[in-house]
């Protein structure tokens, strides 16, 4: 079976116990297949530290076992009109305007390379390569991937788990991230693994009126307890949101 075919396949039965409304799936791998390791560390499937002696014809053989999240139907659903939004589609040339500028004060010089972690429908990625980065978008919904190849065919996307986000340490030279700390269950073990991919963390967040969300003073002390210590960016520009906003909007950068 070529990787192709077993990627398809990874996928089609994760789309499968999604669908069945599963939020996680695990599996056990032989511990000496790295072959077989691989190809699941690539897709997204983590060891957790399980392992297992099964018995094949009175031969003990270890398995290691692999577990990964498959649940992103809420994503999934708001795909189709996520972009209405003034700040997630930018399709308002002055929200888009106030977006560039934003970016282009805290990415490095062109071209930098940038993964764009839970990128959603693309907007910020296709903005950021639109200034001469090179960008990998990264995201684990289908429906908002569509979405965002719609917009530039050619931007490299990656469906995967921003908690365990399939690049090795060092990549890139920003990891952008706007909107999705709030939503991984660990946030500082996720933290700490984008740290690793990257020279230099952009994060943008906010506590909403909705009550969703985590307040800078959560999201700084986070990053102090990582020591990785960060300044905070009030984004209360009306621009950026297309419309007055009086709940907390900000931006961190951590060098
Ligand atoms: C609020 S949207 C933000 C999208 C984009 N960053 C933006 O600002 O327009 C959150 C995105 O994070 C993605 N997401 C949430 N948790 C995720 C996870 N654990 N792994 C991968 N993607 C995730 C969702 O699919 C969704 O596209």
């Amino acid at each position: 079976m070529t990787v192709r075919r077993a990627t398809e396949h990874d996928a089609a039965a994760l789309d499968r116990l999604r669908a069945d409304g599963h939020a996680e799936a695990v599996l056990w791998v032989l511990a000496s297949n790295e072959r077989a390791r691989r190809f699941y560390e690539a897709a997204g499937w983590h060891a957790d530290g399980g392992s297992r002696i099964e018995d094949f014809a009175g031969v003990p053989i270890e398995e290691l076992r692999y577990r990964r999240t498959v649940a992103n139907g809420v994503w999934d659903e708001h795909a189709a009109t996520f972009d209405d939004e003034p700040d997630h589609g930018l399709r308002d040339p002055s929200v888009r305007r106030a977006w560039s500028r934003l970016l282009a004060s805290v990415l490095p010089p062109a071209p930098a390379s940038i993964v764009d972690l839970g990128c959603g429908t693309g907007s910020l990625s296709v903005l950021a390569a639109g200034q001469g980065h090179r960008v990998v978008g990264l995201d684990g919904s289908a429906a908002m991937l569509r979405q965002a190849r719609g917009k530039q065919p050619d931007l490299p996307l990656v469906r995967g788990d921003v908690s365990r986000p399939p690049f090795a340490p060092g990549s890139f030279d920003v990891v952008l991230v706007r909107h999705v700390l709030w939503a991984v269950p660990d946030p500082a073990a996720t933290l700490a693994r984008w740290f690793e991919l990257g020279r230099r963390l952009v994060l943008i967040e906010g506590r909403w009126s909705t009550g969703a969300g985590l307040t800078a003073a959560e999201c700084t002390a986070l990053l102090r307890r990582l020591g990785r210590p960060a300044q905070v960016r009030p984004l209360t520009d009306e621009a950026l949101w297309g419309k007055p906003v009086t709940d907390e909007r900000y931006l961190l950068v951590d060098s």
